[in-house]
């Protein structure tokens, strides 16, 4: 079966270090698909390539079989992949609302420079439904700077949803929440709908564990492993590796 988003033989350089060094990954319809590995192992690049934000020097990057590597995240956010960054996003001085309507405004009318009223009824619409599933309902005026780090994760959630996606790209979402945040979070990415395909880069294995059908070890630059969570545990090449490199 054609992948819904994959790559193949990729390769990022920098300078002389090889960031990822022909890679593969396969992410499928409705996968809940966990990346994980050392620090440096090339998680972020490898989302940066999926996303569109790094052009790799060598590999290519398909969407439902389309190669896509050579479009930007707009572009490709157009056609459904959205990313949640390791730092939180978002413009800052622009309020809770406005950053969701600035991620739907794009899908409810795709393929023009304006937009008429029914295309922003719609995106004001979507707004609200996101706002209210991510629990921010109550923050719409506030400006999206003066959120609190969970809350800023929360809207950048909201903001990905606001754009229907069919692949979430998350970088560790979980990394400086509370427990409490932590806990919202899990629910949240287990009621998600099949219809988005995620891709998890966590260092949390109890949350790997908990949220993932499918798990790839990369380390340096490499794909190790890929398997169920429960091959991947046992697999000891796996385990030592990822206990060496671990901060
Ligand atoms: N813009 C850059 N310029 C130079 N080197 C970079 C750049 N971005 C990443 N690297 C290097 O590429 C390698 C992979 O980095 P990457 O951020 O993808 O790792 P990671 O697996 O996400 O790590 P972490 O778990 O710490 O987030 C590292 O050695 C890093 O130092
Ligand atoms: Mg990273």
């Amino acid at each position: 079966m054609t992948p819904l988003l994959s790559a193949h033989g990729v390769t990022v350089r920098y300078g002389s270090l090889a960031a990822l060094d022909g890679v593969d990954l396969r992410l499928e319809l409705g996968q809940r698909h966990a990346l994980i590995g050392p620090n440096g192992a090339g998680k972020t690049t490898l989302l940066d390539v999926l996303g569109g934000r790094t052009r790799p020097a060598a590999g290519r990057v398909r969407l439902a079989g389309r190669d896509v590597t050579r479009l930007g995240p707009a572009a490709r956010a157009r056609r459904g992949v959205n990313r949640i960054h390791q730092r939180p996003a978002g413009w800052p001085t622009l309020t809770v609302r406005e950053n969701v309507l600035v991620a739907a405004l794009p899908r409810a009318a795709p393929t023009r420079r304006w937009w008429p009223g029914g295309a922003r009824r719609a995106a004001a619409r979507t707004t609200g439904a996101m706002l209210e599933r991510v629990g921010l309902a109550g923050l719409g005026g506030t400006l999206a700077g003066h959120l609190a780090h969970g809350q800023r994760r929360q809207l950048e959630i909201a903001m990905a949803l606001a754009g229907r996606p069919r692949v979430l790209l998350l970088d560790e979402p979980a990394a400086g929440l509370s427990a409490v945040e932590v806990e919202w979070l899990v629910e949240f990415l287990r009621v998600l709908p099949r219809s988005v395909a995620v891709l998890l880069v966590e260092h949390r294995l109890d949350l790997v564990y908990a949220l993932s059908d499918t798990v790839t070890v990369l380390r340096d630059g490499r794909t190790l492993a890929t398997g169920t969570p429960a091959e991947i545990r046992a697999a000891e090449p796996v385990r030592q590796a990822y206990a060496e490199g671990v901060a």
